[in-house]
């Protein structure tokens, strides 16, 4: 079970097979401390704690340089932590092979490059030739809410894209993104979801497809509008390289620490209407926020 594929389940034998593979797409860092290796002294994350059950919807938020793409790019192992241990499935991720991880774990950027190739390729770019065939790319596609959009370039699935040719935007771009990673069918998909880049519609989408992603499937996204928000499972709000508060929306709303002071309702308990709105999450104002509750 994967990411990629959804599947109604009534056996126990089923039952107890999606158990494991909820167990198989759980995902911890444990008092992680990493520093860039271009900034040495400066610590990204400096004991960061955060468990993640197999299957869940994780929201990542949280003042702009708190550690938010730091954290996805733990747990996706573009780099290893210096202190502490990130694991997938109970396993440290250092165990993984490099095979292995990428049909475990796929990570979006917030601003995923296109290679300048065909966005077939771009989709597979990375797999064997013959390890994902067309249809395969064009389900990742539609999974990841790009297949209408492809579909519509001069040349589809053959449109060449990136550097000089056709010209995607960031949303597109994104669902492009998504698209090679879901064709991997990993268990855990990690999405630094851009501030900007997103217009209205492709947020909808975006947001649409991580809805309908199978439930063993485990989602983190660094997310900055309150529509994914508050719909997560669990929020983390990390700053300062560390989780701060993790819960519920409504369980944070009722802590009125730092997330409540993002949300503006100070605590009150939250309430209806603005779902669609924006949170100043990366913005100063939330950076004063976290340091006034310090
Ligand atoms: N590629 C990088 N090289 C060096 N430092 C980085 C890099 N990316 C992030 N940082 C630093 O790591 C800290 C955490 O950043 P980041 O994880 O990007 O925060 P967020 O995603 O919450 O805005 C910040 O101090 C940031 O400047
Ligand atoms: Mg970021």
């Amino acid at each position: 079970m994967n990411c990629a594929h959804s599947a109604l389940r009534s056996s126990s034998t089923d039952a107890r097979r999606a158990a494991a593979a909820a167990a198989a797409a759980a995902a911890a860092a444990a008092a992680v401390t990493f520093s860039y290796p271009t900034r040495p002294g400066d610590a990204a994350l400096s004991g960061l704690s955060l468990r993640v059950p197999g299957g869940a919807r994780v929201a990542l938020v949280g003042p702009s340089g708190g550690g938010k793409s730091t954290v996805l790019r733990m747990i996706g192992r573009l780099y290893d932590p210096q202190g502490g241990a990130v694991a997938i499935g109970g396993r440290d991720l250092r165990s993984f092979g490099s095979k292995e991880l990428a049909g475990t774990v796929g990570y979006v950027p917030q601003d995923p490059e296109l290679l300048p190739l065909s966005v077939a390729d771009n989709i597979s770019y990375g797999l064997r030739k013959g390890q994902a065939a067309r249809a395969d790319v064009e389900r990742a596609a539609a999974q990841a809410g790009a297949d209408g959009f492809i579909r519509a370039l001069p040349r589809g699935y053959d449109t060449a894209v990136g550097e000089g040719s056709v010209a995607l935007s960031g949303g597109q771009r994104q669902r492009v993104g998504i698209a090679r990673a879901l064709v991997r069918r990993p268990r855990v998909l990690l999405l630094d979801e851009p501030t900007s880049a997103l217009d209205g519609a492709s947020e909808a989408e975006v947001q649409r497809t991580l809805e309908r992603l199978d439930r063993a499937c485990t989602v983190v996204t660094v997310a900055h509008r309150l529509a994914t928000i508050r719909g997560a499972d669990l929020i983390a709000v990390v700053a300062g390289g560390r989780v701060v508060e993790s819960g519920t929306h409504s369980a944070l709303l009722a802590q009125g620490g730092v997330y409540a002071g993002m949300v503006g309702r100070g605590g009150s308990g939250g309430g209806g209407g603005g779902a669609a709105q924006p949170l100043p999450l990366d913005a100063e104002a939330a950076q004063s926020v976290y340091e006034q509750q310090l």
